[in-house]
């Protein structure tokens, strides 16, 4: 491996932020793209101990801000990880404004697109491209339309571009987490435990008992599969969708 660079969007937070701080420990320089500048400064505190990392501030739903910021980048990298990503619940009968759906769908299918896209001939040949979709790339779920057209888009992308990169040694894998303790899912499950008129706790007993390990994922165990993928020892793995847990669908 020639190249140690990873770029990984939404690293500020979540579950990228334990992407970035493992790929630092594995040794590899880690640029952080994010849009709020005080958490990626925070971000950046918080991971200078473990490694080499630096930030940039692109809006990931502002085409040029994206294509400036691939414009940007000079040296070769490894690996490119589409991890960031948005959540709003507008059921079908909601009248979903066109301007939500569309930052939707810019952040998370069009940003990893135009990424990807942008930053192919600086990508080594043998890296790797990991774009984190969901289990809402898998399956439907009430309210959830545009965020699961995002995610069951970049499984299809994934599909294509391990096909279309074969030949240069680039794997491309999907991350499809489950339920994964981050500020996202909390808010998430706070606002569906209201709607219901239960605790919070009550309702994350009611999603975590039907899954294997009964309990959320958290962000280090979905930063220790794309550590995992990164590796040498992944070197043959590609154009698959990894799902971390079973599918809950009961809403
Ligand atoms: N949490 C879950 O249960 C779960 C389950 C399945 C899949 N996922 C997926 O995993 C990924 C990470 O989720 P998370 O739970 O860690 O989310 P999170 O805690 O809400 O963090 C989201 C990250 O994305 C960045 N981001 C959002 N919009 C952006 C934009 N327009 N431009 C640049 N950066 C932007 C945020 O940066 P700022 O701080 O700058 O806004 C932040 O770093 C997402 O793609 C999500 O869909 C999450």
């Amino acid at each position: 491996m020639s190249s140690r660079k990873l770029i990984i969007t939404g690293g500020s937070r979540g579950i990228g932020f334990e992407i970035v701080r493992g790929a630092l420990k594995d040794g590899y320089q880690v640029v952080v793209v994010g849009k709020n500048k005080i958490s990626l400064d925070q971000a950046k505190t918080d991971l200078e101990d473990f490694g080499a990392v630096s930030t940039c501030e692109v809006d990931l739903s502002n085409r040029d801000s994206v294509l400036s910021f691939c414009e940007a980048v000079n040296d070769p990298v490894y690996g490119l990880i589409n991890n960031a990503g948005i959540c709003k619940v507008r059921r079908i009968d909601e009248n979903q404004s066109l301007d939500e759906w569309d930052e939707i769908l810019a952040t998370n299918l069009a940003a990893p697109y135009l990424l990807t896209a942008n930053l192919l001939s600086k990508i080594q040949d043998g890296g790797r491209i990991i774009n984190i979709s969901s289990q809402l790339g898998k399956e439907g779920r009430r309210g959830y339309g545009a965020y699961c057209a995002s995610k069951f888009g970049l499984i299809g992308l994934t599909k294509c571009w391990a096909k279309e990169l074969g030949h240069r040694r680039i794997t491309v894998n999907a991350v499809c987490p489950g339920w994964v303790d981050t500020e996202m899912s909390r808010v998430d499950s706070q606002r569906i435990a209201d709607e219901k008129g239960v605790s919070l706790e009550n309702y994350l007993q009611e999603i975590t008992s039907p899954l294997e390990l009964g309990r959320l994922s958290s962000p280090s165990e979905v930063a220790g599969l794309i550590r995992f993928l990164l590796s040498e020892d992944a070197a043959g793995i590609s154009g698959r969708d990894w799902l971390m847990h079973t599918i809950w669908n009961q809403e």
